[in-house]
């Protein structure tokens, strides 16, 4: 395929979200309505893309710096004609033009790679509702051919009654649209500049008109309301869950599961009720994920088990290691295989080698930690002395006993041991017991106070 030009209409008010924020920038499965709409254009490689952006101002060109855009105000909004007309000093003669929806963010490559097919006629995306209303319905002749499009508002009882809807996604050859929109009007119930009104124009001049269905429905919905991005939100989420049924992951319910992101699994993995998968999440062969589990780009190693609970981000976590439940891996960490990190533990920007343990109530921060290492109930890495972190070092074979305090920087001699309470602010050597705490005493015939009884 040539470049193709791509125009996202994104300009609208989005009223009945009643909110403060632009409509396109409410998310959906983790991201703004107009990012999933712009991660398909970007599948379609080289070409140009426009955002024509209106109500709510720059919020819509900021929140979207990281796209390859050109985004174009359309200020005041007089009509879905009027919005594409914005970006036609963007558009490249030579090849066609797709218009596409800010609001409508779940259309599919495959359904739009259809529609190109059909060049180089003008080709409309149009679907059949049970129930029309509020959609400009698809007209017809007797042959069948398209002869226009009516909006509901301007339509007859008759027309009203046409099942076959326009759901406003279009592929035209781009010297034709510019002609046709050069020609609109706005002589309408609306006074809007219709978008809609060009297919009478390719009519006329005996272009043909073809019209192409989604592969499903929800391709098509848009969101003009927190409902119905809610019910989007909903069969999106069963759609992802339904794929990963279908390569093999075994979901307890895949209608508690929500992917916010890119879930990719291995085989035999099983997810458990509950969880959340947020940006790019890898499981490998037979992972286990317990319920109510958070879980945001990781990466988890063979036969792994995360227990419930557990909330996981940005971590590469190697095979065979057990997870929680109430386990929090916090960025920046990395976990070898056969690690153990248990209830209460938490793990920030550390690297644990394999078959350590740290199993109950511990904070781990900045640290590097070695073999086989066993670190004791209530062991906390003191990283932060008010104004910088500062790392730990625990070599291999370290046995760290309960309550203990380690205040880096600081470093554990391979082998070393360090009794139970103790606080730690200088290097212990290698394979040595250390510990620091006051002598255990007993006081013989100590009592304890009694209450007095001088009160009034
Ligand atoms: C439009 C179509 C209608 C179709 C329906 C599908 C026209 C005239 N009608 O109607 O045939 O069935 O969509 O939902 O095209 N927008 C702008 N600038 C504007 C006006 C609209 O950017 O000046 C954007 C909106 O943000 C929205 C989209 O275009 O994303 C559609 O606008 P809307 O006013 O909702 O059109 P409808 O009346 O629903
Ligand atoms: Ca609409």
């Amino acid at each position: 395929m040539t470049t193709l030009n791509i125009v996202i209409l994104a300009a609208g008010r989005g009223q009945r979200m009643h909110s403060d924020k632009p409509k396109v920038l409410h998310c959906l499965a983790g991201r703004p309505l107009l990012q999933h709409v712009l991660d398909t254009a970007v599948q379609f490689g080289t070409g140009i893309t426009c955002v024509v952006y209106g109500h709510g101002g720059e919020a819509v060109p900021q929140a979207m710096a990281q796209y390859e855009a050109n985004f174009v105000l359309q200020e005041p909004q007089l009509g879905t004609g009027h919005a594409v007309q914005q970006a036609l000093r963007h558009l490249n003669d030579d090849s066609f033009t797709l218009v596409l929806y800010g609001d409508v963010p779940l259309i599919q490559l495959g359904t739009l790679e259809k529609m190109l097919v059909t060049q180089p006629a003008l080709t409309l995306l149009t679907i059949h509702l049970d129930n029309p209303t509020g959609y400009g319905r698809i007209v017809r002749d007797s042959a069948g051919n398209v002869k226009c499009i009516v909006e509901e508002k301007d339509a007859t009882a008759e027309q009203r009654a046409i099942h076959e809807v326009n759901t406003g996604i279009l592929v035209a050859p781009t010297h034709l649209l510019r002609n046709w929109l050069s020609k609109l009007r706005n002589e309408n119930s609306q006074f809007e500049y219709y978008l809609t009104d060009i297919v009478g124009m390719a009519v006329m001049q005996g272009v043909a008109v073809h019209t192409v269905q989604p592969a499903h429905a929800w391709e098509v919905a848009g969101v003009n309301s927190k409902a119905q991005l809610a019910e989007l939100e909903r069969i999106w989420q069963h759609e992802q869950a339904h794929q990963l049924l279908v390569k093999g992951v075994t979901l307890a319910d895949p209608a508690r599961l929500d992917v916010r992101g890119k879930l990719v699994c291995e085989r035999d993995v099983e997810i458990d009720v509950g969880c959340i998968f947020e940006g790019d999440v890898y499981l490998g062969n037979g992972v286990r994920v317990g319920a109510y589990s958070v879980i945001k780009n990781t990466r988890i190693g063979t036969n792994t088990y995360i227990e419930p609970f557990s909330h996981i981000d940005q971590v590469k976590i190697g095979d065979n290691c057990r997870i929680g439940p109430y386990a929090r891996l916090r960025p920046g960490s990395k976990l070898h295989n056969e690690v153990h990190i248990g209830n209460f533990v938490e793990v920030k920007n550390s690297e644990i080698a394999a078959s350590s343990k740290a199993n109950h109530l511990s904070y781990i921060g900045d640290s590097s930690v070695g073999s086989r290492v066993n670190i004791g109930a209530g062991t906390i890495t003191c990283n932060y002395d008010g104004a910088n972190k500062h790392r730990t070092i625990i070599e291999d074979d370290v046995f760290i006993g309960s309550n203990t305090q380690l205040v880096a920087p600081v470093k554990i001699g391979r082998g070393a041991t360090i009794g139970a309470g103790s606080t730690i602010t200088s290097d212990a050597p290698e394979g040595e017991l250390t510990l620091s705490r006051a002598k255990q005493i007993t006081l013989p015939g100590w009592r304890r106070p009694r209450k007095k009884n001088n009160m009034p």
